[in-house]
């Protein structure tokens, strides 16, 4: 079976790696030469726990490869996986230029009947629109068949996600095409779900939205558990333990962020905006979590008045652990806030450092330890929970700062630990 994937970012890499690991002769196409030169000497641009290994092996193997020649990544393909992004545009829908550019590409290069697999997430209507896009580029003798197959991996745990995918979503119009998809993903051995391509788009923009509406809610409730002194930790516990309600995605914290969340509620909202329907809670779901942002920051405010010219440390700056992807991830709205307020800021993260490098620059000092951007510090925030940090030996903050105040927006610590320790320690639905 030969396969091509469109796009070596998170989804199209991950994909791509994982179809050759079970046996399929697969070939990566990115228009960035420089990306597919270093892929190409089993190189993984990307942190993802895993890949590297993968990738290499099955390089070595000769069932992957890779190229940015258009012509030669559609010969011989069967089925073309599109995994290019769709960004939010300036209005907040999906910017579908790199999609549309893509299937151009695609249509220009294709000289036999191929089934097009889409996985980007794209607006309700898009995967029927791109069919015709394609009837009207190629040739009347060759044949396309459109495929929405949304990707539900994480970010961090992409192939441990495609080998345990809770459902695997195929959505077409078109039988045939949807029982040869089916077929490919066989060896996962995964539940499959078919259905018509309009609900597959919906699919994917529903499931991020409600799991978007369980972290705002169970935000909400954290922020209820401070007026109230109830403890979130214990309240999500209880309410987790419902098997109706279900445990995950209900840790409390300083908002969700990443490439996906953020994105996906606004286009989603945006697409109902062109219907003209009113989708009150995930209005409210957004809201909230550009609120639960700043929780932390105007906590420090709060307290300490202004924070010029304080030594502060921020520690963990990914949107979450095990990954360097800073994109929409509090710390670096909170990173903003204390440049204006000009404190004097060192920062910590296990794999995030360089990228944040890149934004900020000479402005921050970039510690390579925990140990490094405490010492001497008047406040510590805590933003992303890396073991590094949730691990660290409490007793060192006292030890190391000028004055052991911690603001921590993801609940590493234990309430009477951090007491023992000697430290004023601020979490997020906790008593102070
Ligand atoms: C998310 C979804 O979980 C994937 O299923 C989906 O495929 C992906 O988006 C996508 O659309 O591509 P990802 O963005 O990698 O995956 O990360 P998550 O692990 O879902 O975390 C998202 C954010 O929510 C993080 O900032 C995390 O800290 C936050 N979060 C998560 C919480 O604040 N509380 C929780 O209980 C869970």
């Amino acid at each position: 079976m030969e396969i091509t994937v469109v796009g070596t970012g998170y989804v199209g890499l991950v994909t791509g790696v994982c179809f050759a690991e079970v046996g399929y002769n697969v070939t990566c196409f990115d228009i960035d030469e420089q990306k597919i030169s270093t892929l190409s000497t089993g190189i993984c641009p990307i942190y993802e726990p895993g890949l590297e290994e993968m990738l290499k092996k099955n390089l070595d193997e000769g069932r992957l490869h890779f190229t940015s020649d258009s012509k030669a990544a559609c010969t011989k393909a069967e089925f073309i996986f599109i995994a290019v992004g769709t960004p939010e545009d300036e209005d907040g829908s999906a910017n579908l230029d790199y999609l549309e550019a893509a299937v151009a590409d695609i249509g220009a290069n294709l000289t036999k009947d191929a089934v097009v697999v889409i996985k980007s997430t794209v607006p309700v209507g898009t995967n029927e629109r791109i069919g015709q896009m394609l009837q009207d580029i190629i040739p009347g003798n060759i044949h396309v068949k459109v495929v929405s197959n949304p990707e539900f991996l994480r970010e961090g745990s992409g192939i441990l996600d495609t080998f345990h995918a809770d459902r695997i979503v195929i959505g077409t119009d078109d039988l045939e095409a949807g029982r040869e998809v089916a077929q490919l993903f066989e060896p996962f051995g995964r539940p499959i779900i078919q259905t018509d391509i309009r609900s597959a788009e919906l699919i994917k923009y529903a499931s991020n939205a409600f799991l978007a509406t369980k972290i705002s809610f169970i935000n909400e409730v954290a922020n209820l558990c401070e007026y109230t002194g109830a403890n979130i930790e214990d309240v999500a516990k209880g309410m987790g333990m419902d098997e109706r309600i279900g445990s995950q995605f209900l840790k409390a914290g300083i908002g969700y962020g990443g490439s996906c969340f953020p994105k996906d509620t606004k286009a989603l909202e945006k697409l109902t905006e062109y219907y003209n329907y009113d989708f009150k809670i995930l209005r409210s779901v957004i809201e909230v979590n550009s609120r639960q942002k700043q929780q932390l920051f105007l906590k420090a405010k709060k307290m300490l008045g202004s924070l010029r010219g304080k030594r502060v440390a921020v520690l963990g700056l990914a949107f979450k652990p095990h990954t360097d992807d800073i994109r929409e991830a509090p710390a670096i709205e909170l990173i903003t806030q204390l440049i204006e307020e000009q404190a004097d800021i060192s920062v910590y993260d296990p794999a995030a450092v360089g990228k944040v490098e890149e934004l900020f620059g000479s402005r921050l000092y970039y510690a390579d330890t925990v140990d490094l951007a405490i010492k001497g510090a008047d406040v510590v925030f805590i933003m992303t929970e890396w073991p590094q940090i949730t691990q660290y030996d409490l007793g060192r903050y006292p030890l190391l700062m000028r004055e052991p105040l911690i603001f921590d927006g993801r609940n590493c610590y234990g309430l009477v630990e951090a007491e023992l320790a000697g430290i004023t320690y601020i979490s997020i639905g906790r008593k102070a």
